[in-house]
């Protein structure tokens, strides 16, 4: 799979390279297919039957050197039943056409048509989305190549559509929130000992070039905004923390922003209170939430989206060390409640409880949603199809259930009340950070419930679902970048004006 991917517009007319087409069940293609088709019609008949294809959603066929037709490679895609269409599969359709492009093809040609005919624009720019998601590898740290792999190192793709510049129009916003994706899977991807705290604000410069206002907040800043929680998490590690705001003002002047917030973790060893070795290499991913939301700030920025939002992400690296905080420690939160550490393992809720303090406060935003890998318990739960939602508020339950089903970013709606919260009371403080074994999620979303006041607010728990993603048509990496479709569809659907 190629690393540079250059995809254009054109009309069906021009084909250039591997020519990649779809059709519905029973090889039912579209005009525009079947009229390119037509000097190897015969030929696809008789590969179909040989294959016994017959266009099932996500079957393939593929025909080398078809006689007739001037391409190195026919591949035809099946999408099966028009009427069981979701919108997120036309994504997936694009990752699955890309995923059959041989690695040494340099140029290919994916006809923007179904049996019932042509995709509009935007249906068109979400194919296009998903062959550039399925394209993505992290490689950057391979110096070489497996034996005998053929890999072409610039692809052309030219998606003939029947309105090229629509789809072209169509494409620059899409692009926009597939490169969000992109930039939140390089940073999980990313090894801790490149990307610590201050080198991940650093990176985030790259968002001022799209309009977005970016705020570091170093340790002298947040010892004085009160931040006792975070800088108790951060301070057994060589690397110091940073909280990083980002604003994008494209809504209405002075309309209350969107809040998002991430769990910008760096690494998380566990501290004093240390994990296992067993998989413990993951924990350079437990900085997901942060990666969204930047992901998801870079999209809303370069597809120009008409409303105000605030990201704010919470780094630190959590290390055991004659420095680091220890269990029995209590920690004076900004919001002034403390917080008993029974567990050093738990500083996610931690680093969280003086963000959104922080944003509430300093905001007062419409909502807050924060990400985070917070819990192995929700792994348990629900394994690495659903992320975990807990909320105070019944609608940005429903609105991220919707758009979670039209992404494919599914979100499980979990409970909250005051029986559990009575699992986190504490002998010594206002609060401990850990409520036992039972229902762990849970208590780690009261946790954060106790520092959102009335605003409301959504705590998505992504531990399954950012990191060792499924392998899937639109992601072959080891982080899916997950949240940043979700998100940006929510946006999108509901808040712009
Ligand atoms: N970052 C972990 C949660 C996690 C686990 C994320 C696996 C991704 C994959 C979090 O900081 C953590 O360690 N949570 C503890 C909490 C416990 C000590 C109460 C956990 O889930 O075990
Ligand atoms: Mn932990
Ligand atoms: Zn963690």
């Amino acid at each position: 799979m190629p690393a540079a991917l250059k995809l254009g517009f054109t009309s069906f007319a021009r084909i250039r390279g591997v020519l990649i087409v779809f059709c519905g069940e029973n090889l039912k293609f579209g005009p525009a297919t079947r009229k390119a088709l037509l000097p190897v019609e015969q030929l696809v008949r008789r590969a179909a039957a040989a294959d016994r294809f017959a266009g099932k959603s996500g079957s393939t066929l593929d025909i080398v050197a078809p006689q007739g037709l001037d391409v190195p490679r026919l591949v035809v895609v099946g999408t099966g039943k028009e009427s069981e269409f979701k919108p997120r599969d036309i994504v997936k359709f694009g990752g699955i056409a890309m995923g059959k492009l041989p690695g040494a093809a340099g140029q290919g040609t994916i006809f923007a048509e179904f049996g019932a005919g042509a995709l509009k624009p935007k249906q068109a720019a979400d194919l296009a989305m998903g062959m550039r998601l399925r394209a993505y590898s992290f490689d950057r740290y391979k110096t070489r190549r497996k034996e005998g792999e053929e890999r072409a190192d610039k692809v052309e793709i030219n998606v003939a559509c029947a309105a090229p510049a629509a789809a072209q129009t169509a494409w620059a916003s899409a692009a926009a929130i597939t490169d969000g994706v992109v930039l939140a899977r390089d940073l999980i991807n990313e090894p801790a000992n490149v990307l610590y705290p201050i080198e991940f604000a650093r990176r985030l410069s790259s968002l001022s070039k799209l309009g977005v206002a970016v705020d570091v907040l170093d340790v002298a800043a947040m010892k004085k905004l009160g931040m006792g929680a975070l800088l108790g998490v951060g301070q057994g590690s060589a690397h110091d923390p940073r909280v990083v705001v980002m604003r994008w003002n494209g809504g209405k002047r002075g309309a209350e922003p969107l809040a998002f917030i991430g769990k910008g973790v760096c690494f998380d060893t566990g501290g004093i209170s240390i994990k296992s070795a067993q998989g413990m290499e993951d924990m350079k991913g437990d900085m997901a939430g942060a990666a969204c939301v930047v992901g998801l700030m870079h999209a809303l920025a370069a597809r120009k989206a008409k409303v105000n939002a605030v990201g704010a992400i919470g780094l630190v690296e959590n290390m055991p060390d004659g420095k680091a905080y220890r269990p029995g420690d209590i920690l004076k939160t900004m919001s002034g409640q403390t917080i008993e550490v029974i567990n050093t393992d738990a500083e996610g809720r931690l680093v969280l409880a003086d963000v959104l303090h922080y944003v509430n406060k300093r905001f007062k935003p419409k909502f807050m949603i924060n990400l985070a890998t917070l819990t192995g318990a929700i792994i348990v739960a629900l394994g690495q199809e659903y992320a975990g939602l807990f909320s105070n508020d019944d609608k940005l339950v429903e609105r991220l259930t919707k758009a979670g089903e039209a992404t494919g970013e599914r979100v499980w709606h979990m409970p909250l009340g005051p029986e559990y919260d009575k699992l986190i009371d504490s002998k010594f403080a206002d609060m401990k950070n850990t409520g036992g074994r039972w229902a762990g999620s849970i208590t780690a979303a009261q946790l954060l419930q106790r520092f959102v006041g009335k605003t409301p607010w959504a705590h998505l728990d992504i531990a399954g679902t950012a990191l060792g993603s499924p392998q899937t048509d639109i992601n072959k990496s080891w982080s899916s970048g997950w949240g940043v479709r979700l998100l940006d569809r929510l946006v999108e659907d509901h808040y712009e004006r």
